[in-house]
């Protein structure tokens, strides 16, 4: 399986910085066929990246979809939307977007089973606070998050291809230069692979669990060595043309 590497910009950049990031990112993704690289932009850049990673062997991703197909939902975009906006990904349930915006499991599991519908591929996020994590509850809290927001449309292809992604990030690890241990990692892994599987019906080596959380060049080589980890989701170094062409190259 090719290692993701999926930069999610938050509410960052401009026409400007996104064209440079864009150029670099196409540029260097040709260079490492091993890598599958994803930019998830704020929707308003979507189909100008789209434009400049045309040809590439880079893909687009958006950052959140509703759970509808259209509707009075002043603010919010559809999975459809961005299928046509030219995106093969989506992230859902992300920890900032599960706090901000109170989304709970069942809300995550029906944007992911939107996004499944409308041709995407949804990154399904989940991960523990510090709190919990402390309190010996990660396990707990991140299976029920798995058994809560995998939809039923999941399922692995005939091609051994599963058509979600799941990605850890502990939340206490998202900007905060802070990280696992590569064991606790490797565990956390194990654990969701073996959750999702059950969920799914499907065999453990098809279902992908990115890591996400303080992910740099300095330690994404040793992160996706982790048995369990099929690539990153990386927040901040993702926005640093230098730095996220470095996390590509480092899935060598
Ligand atoms: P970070 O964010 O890489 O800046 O820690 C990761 C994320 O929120 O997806």
């Amino acid at each position: 399986m090719k290692k993701l590497v999926v930069g999610n910009w938050k509410m960052y950049g401009n026409s400007a910085m996104a064209k440079a990031l864009a150029a670099s990112v196409a540029r260097k993704s040709g260079d490492f066929p091993e890598a599958g690289v994803v930019l998830c932009p704020p929707h308003v850049l979507l189909a100008q990246v789209g434009q400049w990673l045309a040809g590439a062997k880079a893909a687009l991703g958006a950052q959140d979809c509703h759970s509808e197909t259209e509707g009075a939902f002043t603010g919010d975009v559809s999975a459809s939307m961005l299928k046509e906006a030219g995106c093969s990904y989506v992230i859902v349930g992300h920890s900032e977007r599960r706090s901000a915006y109170c989304e709970t499991d069942e809300m995550v599991r029906k944007k992911a089973k939107k996004a499944i519908k409308s041709g995407l591929c949804p990154i399904i996020c989940v991960g523990e606070t510090l709190e919990e994590r402390v309190q010996g509850k990660a396990e707990e809290v991140v299976g029920r998050q798995v058994r809560g927001s995998i939809p039923d449309a999941a399922k692995a292809t005939g091609d051994q291809k599963s058509n979600f992604v799941l990605a850890y990030e502990p939340v206490w690890a998202i900007g905060s230069g802070k990280i696992p241990t590569m064991d606790d990692i490797a565990q956390m892994h194990t654990y969701i692979v073996s959750v999702a599987s059950k969920c799914v019906g499907c065999a453990p080596e098809v279902v992908a669990v990115l890591y996400g959380g303080s992910v740099k060049a300095a330690n994404a080589r040793d992160i996706m060595s982790v048995r369990g980890v099929a690539g990153v989701l990386v927040g901040g170094a993702s926005l640093k043309e230098d730095e996220f062409c470095s996390i590509i190259a480092a899935v060598k």
